[in-house]
């Protein structure tokens, strides 16, 4: 039986590739568009490795207009479409905003414009909870009204929303979904996927597994005087298979025809928030490790809290996270010790 082919851009990604090992483990062909930009050809194999299966890697940079639609011809006959492919470095894109923008905005383009000329039906793309800016309300719904984005980042996401919502009102693209993802955190169990920031991470996880393994030499956590439990600020994180398992769902469902709504978005996360020094704890229990830190100032740009109310995903696609945030410190901790043995330091 010939499988379903659907083409993930930014496949060789962080969150790409653990959706390939979901999509492929849910019997479908995987097609990887990616420039490896911010990611290596090698995640091919360690998928392989998963999966027993090849994924094709197509070296494509979608803002080259002729290689993005050529590449898309060859693939005409996918039936599905997960844009993932974007620059992600909230910091960077402040102080590169043009880059930024060029980038995200033009990929999009021709996604939207590749999907149109061959009749590929359904769209998935990867949004982000900062869209929400800082939410007046706790937890926020996918009705919470979105705030100006904060970043260059931020604002590319929500004009990818926009630029997607009326491509599907005329009746350019049939139906897609975004997804608004919260923090995306973890590893496949075997450890052969996983994430790796190009040089000091801005995000907490990596930073806690780099400092543990002693590449940083402390953690500072930014904020002890929040209103929250413990002072440190409150973040909905998310393991990165559970989220991977939600877009085979949310393919799932448009394949199967139950979408209502031709442009329907959904959050992505636990509903449920952990301060940074529960993290922390987190981490120190299933590592076996101290992890030297201290409380410093507020980040720039912080918000106190945001978490997801995951309802709709729950009752719509019949979605649950199934890992909790141990489990997210620990394939997190796997993914780092392996990552340094192969690369020797
Ligand atoms: P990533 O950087 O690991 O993956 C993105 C991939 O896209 C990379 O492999 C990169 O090489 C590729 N890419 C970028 N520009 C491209 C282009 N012009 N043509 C072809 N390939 C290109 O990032 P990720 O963490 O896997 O994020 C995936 C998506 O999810 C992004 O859209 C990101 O904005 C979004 N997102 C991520 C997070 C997070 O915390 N990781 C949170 C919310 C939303
Ligand atoms: C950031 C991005 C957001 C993106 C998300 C997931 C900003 C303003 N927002 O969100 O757009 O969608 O990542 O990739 O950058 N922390 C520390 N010490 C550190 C690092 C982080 O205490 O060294 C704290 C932060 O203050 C925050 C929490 O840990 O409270 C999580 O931080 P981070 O992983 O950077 O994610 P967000 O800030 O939530």
């Amino acid at each position: 039986m010939t499988k379903t082919k659907i083409i993930t851009t930014g496949g060789a990604g962080y969150i790409g590739s653990h959706t390939a090992v979901a999509l492929q483990e849910a019997g479908f062909e995987v097609v990887l568009i990616d420039n490896l930009s911010n990611s290596n050809e090698e995640v091919v194999h360690q998928i392989a490795k998963i999966t027993g299966t090849t994924p094709r890697l197509e070296k494509v940079d979608l803002c080259k207009e002729q290689e993005a639609f050529a590449c898309f011809q060859r693939h005409q006959d996918a039936m599905g479409v997960i844009h993932f492919a974007a620059l992600k470095a909230v910091g960077e894109s402040v102080a590169q905003p043009t880059r930024y923008y060029h980038n995200n905005l033009v990929s999009m383009l021709h996604v939207l414009e590749a999907m149109q000329k061959h009749n590929i039906p359904n769209l998935i793309f990867s949004s982000s909870a900062t869209v929400y800016g800082q939410p007046d309300q706790l937890p926020v719904t996918e009705n919470t009204p979105l705030q100006e984005a904060a970043s260059p980042y931020g604002q590319t996401k929500q004009m990818n929303e926009v630029m997607i919502r009326d491509a599907v009102h005329a009746g350019e693209i049939p139906q897609a979904i975004s997804l608004r993802y919260f923090n995306p955190v973890g590893a496949h169990d075997s450890a052969l996927i996983g994430e790796l920031p190009i040089g000091i991470p801005n995000n907490l996880m990596p930073f806690i597994t780099q400092t543990a393994i002693g590449i940083r030499k402390e953690l500072a956590v930014f904020g002890g005087d929040y209103d929250t439990p413990d002072g440190t600020a409150l973040r909905d994180y998310i393991h990165v298979m559970d989220l991977a398992e939600a877009h085979v769902q949310a393919l799932q469902f448009q394949l199967e025809g139950k979408q209502n709504e031709k442009y329907d978005i959904y959050n992505l996360g636990t509903g449920v928030g952990s301060t940074v020094l529960e993290v922390i704890h987190s981490f120190e229990k299933t590592s076996g490790r101290k992890l030297p830190y201290r409380i410093v100032d507020r980040r720039p740009g912080d918000v106190a809290m945001i978490y997801a109310n995951v309802d709709k995903a729950a009752k719509s696609l019949g979605w649950r996270t199934q890992r909790d945030l141990d489990e997210m410190t620990r394939t997190a901790w796997k993914w780092e010790q392996y990552a340094r043995e192969k690369m020797g330091s």
